[in-house]
Parts: C-alpha cells; sequence; structure tokens
C-alpha cells in the first residue's frame, strides 16, 4: 500500500497483462455477518482485506463469533441467533456495509449496542433504516443529529405483524439490513413493502442471492417485475453452507475495464485480463461492462475473467460519448466520469443522486475534481455533464492535477486513470491510501499493467562520499515519495562477496564483472538476498565496501552492473544512491543531489555505527579510511566520484535526517508541475 501523503503518476501510454482482483466488499461484508448470524462454522475463502472489512470482523469478535484468519481465508463460527455478548460498543469506520446491517440485526437480537463510526460515517443518512425497525418495537436512540449514527441501541417489544414500511429511494443498504436481520425473528410470515422507487436493485439482488446460500428464501411476488414487496417465510433460519467463496469486486473491475479501454496494448500483451469476476458474477456493477461497451471497449468474457482492449481508431477509439441512466451500477459509474475524458463528445451521466450520500458528496468531488483536469462538467441535483478538455490549435488543454480525493476510496482509483491523458501529463493522487477501502494494493495493481515511457519516470539521483548519509536519506526520500529505492554501492558489495566466493580475484575485471552480470540479487525491504541467502549483514562491513570501492574501479564491472541499475527504473518512480547516479547511469534525471559531510562527521558517524555494531577501532583510524576510499573513488579512470554539472550540493553536517530529506522534497516539489 502506499502510505504516502502523495502519489504522482507519471504519464502512462500503453498497458497489458493480468489483474487478480480483490474479493468484493459488499459480498465480503455480507458473508461475514450472514456466516456470524448462521449455525456453525462457515470458511469464507477469497475475503477482502480492506478497512471495510476488518471494522465487520472486529464487530462480530466483539460480538462473541470466533474467528480464524488464514490469508485469504476467514473462518466464522456462527452465533446461531443468539447473541453471547449483549452489551458492546461497536467503531465501524466508513462502512455502510457493516453500519447499516448490524444496527437491523443487532436491533432485533436484542442488548445493549452502541455503533459509531469516522465523522463521515455520522453524516450518512441511516433515519429511514431506524424508522423501519422502530415500527418493529426496536429500541434506538440518535446519539449525534437525528438521522445519522452514532446510534444506541436497546431492547424493545417486536411487533411483527404488519408489513414493515422502509423507503427505498436514498439507499438500498436500508432493506439489505432488514432482509439480512428479520430471518432471525421469523417465527411468522415478515412482510417489507418498499416505499418509493428502490434504487441500486442490483445490491438487493446480491443480498438476495446470499441470503439463499445461507438457507433464507425470501419471497417477492410471483414471476413478476415487482421490486416493492418482499417476505420473509415463516420459520426462516440461517444455516451455514459450510464453505463459500468470494467473488472478485465487480466495481474494482471497472478500473481496470477503463484502462483496457483507454490504453494503447503494450507490444508483446493481448490488453487486460482481469481474473476474479466474469458472466457469473452475482454483483450488478458487472453490468459496467455494457456501458464499457457502448463506449467503445473490446470486452471478451468467460464465467470468471474478462478480456479487454482498446477500439481501434475510429471504431472505439477515442472512445463514444454516452448519455446513460447509471442507477444499476452506481459505483462503477464514477469509473464512466473518468472515461468522459477520453470521449469524442459530451457525456451525461444519469440517475445518480445516491452519489451525494457516499463516503463524500461524490457528484460534487468528481465535477470538482474533473474541472481542475480541464474538463467542463455541469453538474446537477442527479446528473454529470462532462465534456473532455479542449483541443485548441492541435494543442490538448489537458492540465496536470494534485487530485482531491476526499477519504473516497473510488475518487482515488478514478482519478488514477487520468495519467493516460493525452497531453502526457503527470497526475498527482492526495492521500493514496484511501484505497485500502477496498482495494489496499490498488496502485501497486496499477502499475504492473501500465507502462509509461522510461524518460517520463523520474528518478532522484543522491550521490556523495562514503558514510555522508546518503543511503538513510535516499531511503528517506523514497518512502515518502512512494518511489523503488536503489542502493547501488550494494551491487558493488555483492559483486566483490560472490567473486571472492567464487574464487575471482578482486583484480580480474573480466572475471568479476561476468558474475556481477547473472547475480540473481533481491532487495526485499531492507534485506539484501543474493538467491535464497540474506546476505545484507556480509555485505555492510568495512572489509565489503574497501572491496566494492576496488571492484568498482573496473570498468567492465561497472558496464556490467549498467542494465541491472536501469531495470530499478520503474513506476512510479525511483530514488538511487551511489557515486554516479547522476552523472553516469540516469543523466536525465530530474532532480540530482550530492551529498557531503565535512571528514570530521562522516568519521564521527561511522565510529558510532561501527561501536554500536560492537567493533572497537579509532575515529582516527576511520577517518583515514574515508580518505583513503574517497581518493580511490574520485581519482579512478571510470566514473570518478563528482557532482554531475546539474547536481544540488547538500552538506548535511549540520543537518538532521528529518531535515535533509525535507530539503530534498521541497527541491522536488519545485520541480513538479503540481
Ligand atoms: O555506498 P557504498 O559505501 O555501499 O559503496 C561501496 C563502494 O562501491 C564505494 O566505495 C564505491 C563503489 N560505488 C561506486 O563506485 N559507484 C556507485 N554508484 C556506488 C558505489
Amino acid at each position: 500500500m502506499f502510505d504516502v501523503e502523495f502519489l504522482d503518476i507519471p504519464p502512462l501510454v500503453s498497458a497489458g497483462g493480468q489483474v487478480r482482483l480483490p474479493g468484493s466488499k459488499s459480498i465480503s461484508n455480507r458473508v461475514l455477518l450472514l456466516a456470524a448470524l448462521s449455525h456453525g462454522k462457515t470458511t469464507v475463502k477469497e475475503v477482502l482485506a480492506s478497512d471495510d472489512t476488518a471494522v465487520m470482523l472486529n464487530a462480530l469478535e466483539q460480538l462473541g463469533c470466533s474467528v480464524e484468519k488464514d490469508g485469504s481465508t476467514v473462518t466464522i463460527g456462527g452465533l446461531g441467533g443468539q447473541l453471547v455478548h449483549k452489551k458492546a460498543s461497536l467503531f465501524l469506520g466508513n462502512a455502510g456495509t457493516a453500519m447499516r446491517p448490524l444496527t437491523a440485526a443487532l436491533a432485533l437480537l436484542g442488548g445493549e449496542f452502541e455503533l459509531s463510526g469516522v465523522a463521515r460515517m455520522h453524516e450518512r443518512p441511516i433515519g429511514d433504516l431506524v424508522e423501519a425497525l422502530r415500527q418493529l418495537g426496536c429500541g434506538i436512540d440518535y446519539l449525534g443529529n437525528p438521522g445519522f449514527p452514532p446510534l444506541r441501541l436497546y431492547p424493545g417489544g417486536l411487533k411483527l405483524d404488519t408489513p414493515i414500511q422502509v423507503r427505498g429511494d436514498v439507499s438500498s443498504q436500508f432493506l439489505t439490513a432488514l432482509l439480512m436481520a428479520l430471518p432471525l425473528v421469523a417465527k411468522q410470515d415478515i412482510s417489507i413493502e418498499v416505499v418509493g422507487e428502490l434504487i441500486s436493485r442490483p445490491y438487493i439482488e446480491i443480498t438476495l442471492n446470499l441470503l439463499a446460500r445461507f438457507g433464507i428464501q425470501v419471497k417477492r411476488p410471483l414471476g413478476s417485475d415487482n421490486w416493492q414487496s418482499f417476505t420473509i417465510p415463516a420459520g426462516s433460519r440461517y444455516q451455514s453452507p459450510g464453505e463459500i467463496h468470494v467473488e472478485g469486486d465487480a466495481s474494482s473491475a471497472s478500473y481496470f475495464i477503463a484502462l483496457g479501454a483507454i490504453a494503447a496494448a503494450t507490444k508483446t500483451t493481448n490488453g487486460i485480463e482481469i481474473l476474479g469476476v466474469g458472466t457469473d458474477s452475482i454483483q450488478g456493477d458487472i453490468r459496467f461492462v455494457e456501458a464499457a461497451r457502448l463506449m467503445g471497449a473490446q470486452i471478451e468474457s468467460t464465467p470468471n475473467s474478462l478480456r479487454i482492449s482498446r477500439g481501434k481508431p475510429g471504431q472505439g477509439w477515442p472512445l463514444k460519448a454516452i448519455d446513460l441512466d447509471c442507477n444499476h451500477i452506481p459505483d462503477a459509474a464514477m469509473t464512466l466520469a473518468i472515461m468522459a475524458l477520453y470521449a469524442d463528445g459530451t457525456s451525461v451521466l444519469r440517475n445518480i443522486a445516491s452519489w451525494r450520500v457516499k463516503e463524500t458528496d461524490r457528484i460534487a468531488a468528481m465535477a470538482c475534481e474533473l474541472r481542475k483536469l480541464g474538463a467542463t462538467v455541469e453538474e446537477g441535483a442527479d446528473f454529470l455533464k462532462i465534456t473532455p478538455p479542449a483541443v485548441v490549435g492541435g494543442v490538448s488543454q489537458w492540465a496536470s492535477a494534485a487530485i482531491e480525493t476526499y477519504d473516497d476510496h473510488r475518487v482515488a482509483m478514478c482519478f488514477s486513470l487520468a495519467a493516460f491523458n493525452p497531453a502526457q501529463l503527470p497526475i498527482r493522487i492526495l492521500d493514496p491510501k484511501c484505497v485500502a477501502k477496498t482495494f489496499p494494493d490498488y496502485f501497486e495493481a496499477l502499475f504492473s499493467v501500465s507502462r509509461a515511457e522510461t524518460h517520463q519516470i523520474p528518478v532522484i539521483c543522491i550521490d556523495g562520499p562514503t558514510a555522508s548519509g546518503k543511503g538513510t536519506l535516499a531511503a528517506q526520500v523514497a518512502q515518502r515519495l512512494g518511489y523503488h529505492f536503489l542502493d547501488s554501492g550494494a551491487l558493488y558489495r555483492l559483486s566483490a562477496f560472490a567473486a571472492s566466493r567464487a574464487g575471482i580475484s578482486l583484480d580480474d575485471g573480466p572475471g568479476i564483472a561476468r558474475i556481477a552480470a547473472s547475480m540473481p540479487v533481491r532487495f526485499v525491504s531492507h534485506q539484501i538476498y543474493l538467491g535464497a541467502e540474506d546476505v545484507s549483514e556480509q555485505i555492510r562491513t568495512e572489509a565489503a565496501g574497501m572491496a566494492a570501492s576496488r571492484v568498482s574501479a573496473h570498468a567492465e564491472v561497472r558496464s556490467a552492473l549498467l542494465a541491472l541499475q536501469h531495470s530499478f527504473r520503474k513506476l512510479p518512480g525511483l530514488v538511487a544512491d551511489g557515486r554516479d547516479m547522476g552523472s553516469v547511469i540516469f543523466p536525465d534525471a530530474p532532480l540530482k543531489i550530492f551529498l557531503v559531510a565535512s571528514a570530521r562527521c562522516r568519521a564521527e558517524r561511522r565510529h558510532k555505527q561501527l561501536i554500536s555494531k560492537g567493533n572497537s577501532t579509532t575515529l582516527q583510524d576511520i577517518q583515514l579510511d574515508l580518505e583513503a576510499r574517497d581518493a580511490r573513488d574520485m581519482s579512478r579512470q571510470t566514473a570518478p566520484l563528482k557532482p554531475a554539472d546539474d547536481a544540488l550540493l547538500l552538506d548535511n553536517s549540520d543537518l538532521s535526517i528529518e531535515k535533509s530529506t525535507l530539503q530534498v522534497i521541497d527541491w522536488w516539489q519545485g520541480r513538479r508541475p503540481f
């Protein structure tokens, strides 16, 4: 996950490859709750690991369910319709799929509960559900604003003989909540009548489908298209299906369907293949496929996979503008708003009023952020009208923008696709970790199938002499920006190490070069592996540094390591430290720093390091050592240690790591268009 303040996505040009989707949020949270309400154990496979499912699992544990996790498999020991703990205070984050159904289930089971969430959750409506539950006799108080969480639940006398009325035109989750809770008390037939037109009907279909898997056959008027009336038959009782599999998230699929529709295919792949959802999906958002096809996407499907490619020029590319009622795909439709940026005219997304009460007011948020990119947007109570950025005199009017994400995962995921803009501008996504709500590894998945021109992938070079602190600084900068990190010194250390092991003399340049070119090196977090062996400690010694300095003087070794170093330049960017990152390896890097510190200061730092490792040595010996190493690194024929002509000098003798990091980030920000 990108745990950074902002993530800059370089301009992307093509895409191809496979994406395996995380489990569906809607199905995961429904199944977890149904398993908890059932008799017996349920093993749920491919459960989504995300913020929303984490709060549900926590709540279920607090209520007395047993929860065992093994990778993406979760086994729930059900309560069998009886609460173990009749008192609890549950924090449900911003998960509507936890708040609404748990409110209904706990209100009917009886007990003393408090249900709360993050600030935005306390602005998301729940009044219609509370009204419906109060009709049944449930005790519910508002602890904050009437109509919104937090709530206090307490036991009341249930009256189940008259049909229960619930509004269906604000959130379909109110009806879902009742459908999942009422089987707990179905001693007689219980009828629900929906008041107002039911929105987001596909989510009710998911609910009915999953209820059936757990033994509950909800009745609707036979053979009709009537979605206003539902009956839970007398004697309904939850029964675990034993094992149940969560399909991939169809809303998450929409980003990769859109990606396939707007990105040119890479030479070696046949479009984007999405694994985990397909024609067998029970999720309504799978119908995003139809909308994407209308806009020109070429999509082939199997029961549980999709393959997408961009239409040919004039036949699906540029995309065709659409005018669409999106009521049936409320979440995935946000992705259409981004596809509209690549369309041949003005698109209108209609019947999307429910967007206003989601994670944020999504109509307002999308309008505001689309405008930043140069689109013309008209925003109505329940529609969005989007005209792509104009082309004036052959020049696209797209603008680079820092996209606000409003703690809304879908805003962040949608807008990442703006990086394919024809103007080849980078896009900044603020607070990218909000994708953790449903797709913690979204950006990793995006980068794994997207390509940028190499020269567009930023590299920040931090070169400098031994013990100048460049490694620590580079690692910090990389972490702040979510960039990859290359410790090029480690590659020379490894070359010397691997050569010695193979019995090759450190003077044999060509011999070491042959080994260096094919070393099976892997960087895993802070550890460095040669094949399966963790050699981090062995190559970090002073002696290994000296040996590295010797092998690094061979021109053959330097060129053998070139391709390996270049291979670190990957999306979304790289911070590389060494001696010649800016001068030789990445001469086109947009920011080069040459880090220095006084010889005394570097010796003191190294001294501290060695003492802490239990080595005894004197400050003076270290200083002499450092000077000898600098002299060799600076005087060698190939790529001697010296600042690149366009490098910025940073003397960190008196700076903390944090201050140096901020200085580099500040210089970097100054070179960005945001
Ligand atoms: O940064 P370090 O101490 O791990 O580097 C070990 C040696 O490798 C250093 O003395 C010189 C050499 N080196 C190099 O020549 N070029 C680089 N880009 C990095 C390191």
